[in-house]
């Protein structure tokens, strides 16, 4: 992709709306492998990640941003770790267990809803393929807003980028993808919003090595 074909591209994007993400989507049978987002088919497919979340960045606050019913939050929760989260569909609070519903805010990954530094690990995790590129450089500015240390996250990213600005979609696995960026592209983004690549954590974080994790790390003083 050109820089040209990438700017006609990223005009012609359409945000996805909150209605889409109801309880159909979280909860229907529409996915592969039955991979719904029930609190016990998370706990499995979750496995270590919440320990590994905790001891990789042992973090005071974290912000799940984009948490959808709060599975991870609630896995986060069960190990003592402080967690609050972001989403802004109104099903993810209903379908949240009751130990974390309340932590739950309704906004979106863009909004300015929470303090700068009000967090020291902001984790969105499968979130910014259902953004628009316009969305995903809002929300990559905002997390590295909200946190005083870490963001780790995971997406779908393009599997043969030719360029740097190529993405594609993945309307197969699920019809709101619609951007899967270069990896590069993404990890760009973070380090012109004022943060430095982690790979050390990255492995740590990576250890199915699927390849869709960035851990990076805010730095400060000017920038
Ligand atoms: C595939 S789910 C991932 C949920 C959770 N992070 C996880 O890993 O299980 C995508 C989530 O992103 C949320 N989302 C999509 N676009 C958003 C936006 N612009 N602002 C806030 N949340 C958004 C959806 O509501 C949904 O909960």
């Amino acid at each position: 992709m050109t820089v040209s074909e990438f700017e006609a591209a990223i005009f012609g994007q359409t945000p996805t709306s909150a209605e889409h993400y109801d309880a159909e989507y979280f909860t229907g049978e529409w996915r592969a492998e039955g991979n719904s987002y029930s609190l016990e088919t998370r706990r499995q497919i979750e496995a270590r990640n919440p320990q590994i979340i905790r001891d990789v960045f042992q973090p005071r606050k974290v912000l799940d941003l984009g948490c959808g019913p709060g599975a991870l939050m609630h896995l986060l929760w069960e190990l003592g770790v402080d967690v609050e989260g972001i989403d802004f569909a109104e099903s993810s609070r209903r379908l949240a267990t009751p130990e974390v519903r309340d932590r739950i805010a309704i906004g979106s990954t863009d909004d300015r809803i929470k303090p700068d530094n009000a967090y020291d690990l902001v984790v969105c995790r499968e979130v910014l393929e259902h953004l628009t590129v316009f969305q995903v450089k809002r929300t990559v500015e905002n997390m590295v807003r909200m946190t005083s240390r870490f963001v780790y996250c995971t997406t779908r990213f393009h599997p043969e980028p030719a360029s740097l600005v190529d993405f594609t979609t993945q309307f197969d696995v699920d019809p709101t993808h619609i951007t899967l960026l270069n990896k590069d592209f993404l990890r760009l983004m973070f380090v012109l919003a004022g943060c430095r690549s982690r790979p050390d954590l990255e492995a740590r974080m990576d250890w199915l090595n699927k390849g869709r994790v960035l851990v990076m790390e805010k730095q400060s003083g000017p920038s």
